[in-house]
């Protein structure tokens, strides 16, 4: 008895002196917490180690990033019952990751979110060539975008929530691109359970950017699931069609009357099957919304009556790619069983419109040295009873 007594103060004594892990998760000098966990996620096969920070707020949500292509693996959401779960698609190992992230689950898309027509543009007369990696085109900034670059991260020390800030340094010529490109992402997590995102760039030469974040969500909490079910509402008059290799043609068309009304809330599977052909082009929704009004504001609200569980995406950005999934084709196992099947979870891409570069009649995305690109997306969830 006595004996076991004295184990105990000393393994109290060793886990007050030593700590127990490495959990950040304590009162710092100001009297904040700080809410970020660091573990180990993993080896790269050239043996480079992969870090997971993450981060929780007062309501016990959880989202989870990692170092590599600043890939958010994880992040829960409340149903009506209070029950935090998974509402984002991932892997189920480290190595979906490393070896292609073929779908871009999660991760930072850079330096050119969406595509550039034929692989080229040109700047003050220069024309410069990209790597494509979608038949013609070029995809998401190039085979080795940012979606497959180390980042670096460090914690916010002084930030009222969770804050991650993230940097990665694109080399003048990476992808094709011209210019060096500092480029910062801030993630934080807040008390009203919204994942904020900040982008910032500088340049040395005059280049193209448009950055932006590539999770899909599946609000049923189970990816074996489609989101058919999902009801969304997007606060856009107009979306850009689309040629057979996604490219916009240019028009800017109103999508009263047709299957991309979304103003009043629906079901993404309504019109999904129409006989429509820019449904036929895309395979389902893969279409840039131009988004009503400007600054930082609410651009759409998804609801999954299921579980009550609800997203609202705010950005200052002019358009959104909502995504249904189409390409998702059951070649990987999904983080509850079974398979990424199609049309099993979906993208809302806050961005700047596909092939700027080359079409001078949308908002321009080129960034020359002294400017400063700024922009917000944030991702908040809700119940509705
Ligand atoms: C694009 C899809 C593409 C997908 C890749 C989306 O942003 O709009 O066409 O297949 O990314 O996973």
């Amino acid at each position: 008895m006595k004996k076991a007594t004295h184990n105990s103060i000393f393994i109290l004594l060793f886990l007050i002196i030593f700590g127990c892990g490495k959990e950040n998760n304590k009162q710092d000098i100001s009297g904040k917490m700080e809410n970020v966990h660091t573990s180990d996620y993993g080896v790269m096969p050239k043996g480079d180690s992969i870090k997971k920070y993450t981060l929780s707020n007062k309501n016990g949500m959880k989202v989870e990033v990692i170092n590599f292509g600043g890939i958010i693996t994880s992040l829960t959401a409340p149903d009506r019952n209070g029950k935090y779960e998974d509402v984002v698609l991932g892997f189920t190992k480290p190595e979906g990751y490393f070896d292609g992230n073929p779908y871009y689950f999660g991760a930072l898309i850079g330096r050119y979110g969406n595509r550039i027509a034929n692989a080229k543009f040109t700047l003050d007369g220069k024309t410069y060539e990209i790597n494509k990696n979608d038949g013609p085109n070029s995809l998401h900034g190039g085979k080795e975008g940012f979606h497959t670059r180390f980042w670096n991260i460090e914690v916010v020390k002084d930030a009222k929530f969770p804050t991650l800030k993230l940097s990665y340094t694109s080399a003048d010529g990476e992808e094709g691109y011209p210019g060096k490109l500092t480029t910062t992402v801030f993630y934080t997590l807040t008390d009203d359970n919204a994942l904020e995102i900040s982008y910032e760039a500088e340049t040395d030469k005059p280049t193209v950017v448009n950055l932006t974040q590539h999770s899909y969500f599946n609000l049923s909490g189970n990816f074996t699931k489609t989101i058919t079910d999902h009801e969304l509402q997007i606060n856009a008059d107009h979306f850009l069609p689309v040629n057979e290799t996604l490219i916009p043609t240019g028009e800017q068309k109103a999508v009263k009357g047709t299957p991309f009304d979304f103003t009043v809330s629906k079901p993404i599977g309504k019109d999904i099957s129409a006989d429509d052909d820019q449904l036929k082009k895309g395979k389902g929704y893969d279409h840039n919304w131009i988004l009503n009004g400007k600054g930082l504001r609410s651009i759409a609200k998804v609801y999954h009556q299921g579980t009550g569980r609800s997203m609202e995406v705010f950005t200052d950005e002019p358009g959104v790619q909502f995504y249904s999934g189409n390409f998702l084709d059951g070649k990987f196992d999904t983080k509850t069983g079974g398979k990424n099947e199609f049309r099993t979870g979906f993208c809302l891409e806050t961005q700047h419109f596909p092939d700027s570069p080359n079409q001078p009649s949308f908002p321009s995305t080129e960034l020359k040295p002294g400017q400063k690109y700024q922009s917000k997306t944030i991702y908040k969830f809700s119940v509705k009873k």
